[in-house]
């Protein structure tokens, strides 16, 4: 190549460069700021791979306003400082109503006019940061500091994707500093913390904890993996250019420039109008991405804010209207834990009483070893609280450089329960631990019987957690069923020793005037609760992973109390929304003795469930043999192996009394572990049994598809539909079958008389040809249906 030629060649890559660096800023701006991408991901990267590849052949051609440069380099030693051009000044807060009516009649006393329009916008829970652009280029970026030098984070700030590092448009001013919030969205925060983990690093206690960490890194590239966001609401410096004349008119302009500005924003009129946003945002707060603590109204009109000027550091033309804090800084005095209705443990922080959001906390929960160790709180720590809501206020950090000196021992939980001394255990694969004493520990007694009385479960009214306690701690009452057999004596006598116990006895009890109204009242209610609809007392049983629908399932799946009791897990788990965990749960259960034998008390007390009745018709197609096969939960024995055994003629009573299982065509392993699980003489009998339940149970129910189907043409015929039919859907196609006096059912097997077939048919399929049973399509069905 002639040296002309090699001018040429670089100055067409150059050209290239250039070309590059604009399209892809301008992809990354409709991605990132504006949401609306304009080029596939895979685009971007062979872009930017490619500017990349041309950059480090010319290195000196490099464009400073480059994607690539995003990235971040090596650490720094220190952050260099930075002397504000403009002060960065601070809001005044309001708290309530009246706040907002004198900072609006200050505005408007100021001004002398009726009524003032002001611009509302979001108070982001971030840092506030200066980005200063000359001819339209961003040369710096400043924290706020003390607001007249901050820290000089431009590296740090290059890798926030939002932050534009040219202005949009032609016309840009000379210099100008846009002031604004660096947050981290929520989602963000969440994996972050999942990565930090993941990898045993500390988590944050906040998205703003988070990006005020992310973003004061000496190191920038770590920066550059925390994802970083920005939103503008204001300016300092401006050479060059001549400002709109609203605030509102200033963001807008921002936004021109390529700038982020919240959408949430609104030209408003008078304190009325200032309300209703703070009301509005308010109400939306939880739905937002990202984290704000309040409102900020500004005077709209530039000239009005100029008039009005500032107190001190404040402006008087702006306010910020705080939402009740959700977080605060208190004292950890000691960290005991809390028994549950399970034997959990949960360690909870006893706190300095400090107010969040309006109202005392005194303590937190601590949730479990695990996070009290990963939080590493410790007593005597200053810790930041959290309540959001109606949630249980919890410790959300230690506020380490406050640790006493010194150090305060690391917390371990107790060996023994506090309550009875039982042991304490953490199961392998657990995060909780529980007291082992089950119902001989009075705090898990007292806990069941609280969770049996409950409004939604028995509802025994008047049976408070006062009585409770003094019921138990006198022992009157040791499991739920002694509830029913209380006296009025027992009563008084509980009454007595509860108000002796808090210093409560009244005055007339002291005179020896006893009041009975009360336990009359209460005797009737527990006699009351003595016939609850099943799923009630099922939820009233305390039993684990049970909640309201489960029991409910439960109820009107298999109808009684007797059935449910000696239901084996393999039968719960073929029910609708019943898993693996939860039909375990269930069997276990009813399995353990104690729980039988408290069962037994209360219906021996006269406790009757109402409505009981047989089990769902439906239940008999769920009484699939291969299903319950599968659902055994049998190393290795998967639905499609369970098939293969049943498709060869085993039923369950068959497999209940068989040793050998290398007949099926089962690869060696399974049989080998089919054959080992059987070796357990309670599994064999665990099969039989379920065999005979589930022969009794299709004996006892209707005979619902006989009942229905035998009128139509098709009656007696099974249908399997599967895969995509080119214009029915299978809830349509299904319809149609059963109209004909058709079944239609899960899974192939030799009894099925037609497969359905559309588009993608997978398994379903295969197993049709396998066992010769005939296909269909969508027209040779519609076909069918026709002739029949
Ligand atoms: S204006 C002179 N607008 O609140 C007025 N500040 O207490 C300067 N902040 O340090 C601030 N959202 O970090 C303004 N929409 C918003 C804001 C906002 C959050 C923060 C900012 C500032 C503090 C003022």
């Amino acid at each position: 190549m002639t040296e002309q030629e090699q001018q040429n060649d670089r100055q067409r890559r150059i050209e290239r460069m250039r070309w590059l660096v604009a399209e892809l800023n301008r992809a990354s701006y409709n991605y990132h700021v504006l949401d609306a991408p304009t080029i596939p991901d895979a685009e971007y990267d062979k872009l930017y791979h490619e500017l990349l590849a041309l950059e480090t052949s010319h290195p000196d051609a490099v464009d400073p306003d480059s994607p690539t440069r995003r990235v971040g380099d090596a650490p720094i030693p220190e952050f260099g400082q930075v002397t504000h051009a403009v002060p960065m000044l601070s809001l005044n807060n309001g708290f309530n109503d009246d706040d907002i009516d004198n900072f609006d009649r200050k505005a408007r006393e100021g001004l002398e006019v009726r009524q003032v329009v002001y611009n509302a916008e979001l108070k982001f829970d971030g840092l506030a940061i200066s980005l200063r652009y000359e001819d339209g280029r961003l040369v710096q970026a400043a924290t706020r500091g003390d607001g007249y030098t901050g820290e000089d984070v431009t590296a740090n700030i290059r890798t926030v994707r939002v932050i534009p590092m040219r202005l949009h448009g032609g016309d840009v001013p000379a210099v100008l500093e846009v002031r604004g919030e660096v947050l981290m969205f929520k989602r963000d925060f969440e994996a972050l913390n999942e990565r930090q983990r993941a990898s045993g690093q500390k988590e944050f206690a906040n998205p703003r904890n988070a990006a005020a960490g992310s973003l004061r890194q000496l190191d920038a590239r770590i920066t550059n993996e925390r994802r970083l966001r920005f939103f503008a609401y204001g300016v300092g410096q401006v050479e060059g250019a001549d400002l709109p004349d609203t605030h509102s008119g200033l963001l807008d302009w921002f936004e021109a420039l390529g700038l982020p500005v919240a959408k949430e924003r609104k030209v408003v009129a008078g304190r009325d109008g200032l309300l209703d946003f703070y009301r509005d945002v308010g109400e939306r707060r939880k739905s937002l991405p990202y984290e704000i603590d309040g409102v900020v109204y500004k005077v709209d009109r530039i000239e009005d804010q100029r008039a009005l000027g500032f107190v001190s550091r404040a402006p008087r033309f702006a306010l910020a209207h705080k939402f009740p804090a959700e977080e605060a800084l208190t004292t950890v005095q000691a960290i005991e834990v809390q028994v549950g209705r399970t034997g959990a443990i949960t360690p909870v922080a006893r706190l300095v009483p400090v107010s969040v959001g309006g109202v005392t906390v005194t303590n937190a929960t601590l949730h479990n070893e695990d996070e009290v160790r990963r939080k590493d709180v410790r007593v005597g720590d200053t810790v930041i609280v959290r309540r959001a809501g109606d949630v249980i206020p919890e410790v959300l950090a230690v506020v380490l450089e406050r640790r006493p000196s010194p150090e305060p021992a690391v917390y371990e939980l107790p060996k023994q329960c506090p309550v009875c001394g039982s042991h304490v255990v953490r199961e392998a694969d657990e995060a909780v631990a529980r007291c082992s004493g089950g119902l001989t520990c009075a705090a898990q007694r007292k806990e069941a019987i609280r969770h049996f009385a409950g409004r939604r479960m028995m509802d025994i009214e008047g049976l408070g957690d006062r009585y409770i306690d003094s019921l138990v701690e006198a022992n009157l009452v040791k499991g739920v069923a002694d509830l029913y057999k209380l006296t009025l004596d027992d009563l008084l006598k509980m009454k007595r020793l509860a108000d002796e116990r808090d210093g409560t006895t009244p005055e007339t009890v002291k005179q020896g005037k006893v009041a009975t109204k009360w336990a009359d009242n209460l005797l009737a209610a527990i006699a009351a609760s003595r016939q609850p609809p099943l799923e009630r007392l099922l939820f009233a049983l305390g039993i684990r992973h049970v909640g309201e629908s489960t029991a409910k399932t439960l109820a009107d799946w298999l109808g009684s109390l007797a059935l449910v009791r000696r239901a084996p897990a393999a039968l719960l788990r073929v029910l609708p929304d019943i898993g693996g965990t939860v039909a375990e749960s269930i069997a276990e259960f009813f399995a353990e003795e104690k729980n039988q034998i408290a069962l037994n008390a209360l219906l021996d007390a006269g406790v009757a469930p109402k409505g009981e009745h047989a089990p769902k018709a439906q239940l008999r197609e769920k009484l699939d043999e291969i299903k319950l096969l599968a659902a055994l939960d049998i190393p290795k024995l998967t639905e499609p192996r369970a098939r293969q055994v049943v498709g060869a003629g085993q039923t369950l009573e068959d497999i209940g009394v068989r040793t050998d299982f290398g007949i099926f065509g089962l690869p060696a392993t399974v049989a080998a572990a089919l054959e080992e699980w059987m070796a357990v003489r309670a599994n064999r009998e665990l099969v039989q049994s379920l065999a005979a339940l589930r022969r009794s149970l299709l004996e006892s129910l209707p005979e619902a598809s006989a009942a229905a189907a035998p009128e139509g043409p098709l009656a007696g015929k099974t249908f399997v539909l599967t895969g995509t039919l080119p214009t029915l859907s299978r809830d349509a196609a299904g319809a149609l079958i059963e109209e004909a006096g058709g079944k239609v059912s899960g899974s192939v097997s030799k009894k099925t008389s037609y497969v359905v077939a559309g588009a993608e048919a997978g398994s379903k399929l295969a197993k049709a040809e396998e066992l010769g049973v005939t296909i269909l399509d969508e027209a040779a069905l519609l076909a069918l249906l026709a002739q029949s």
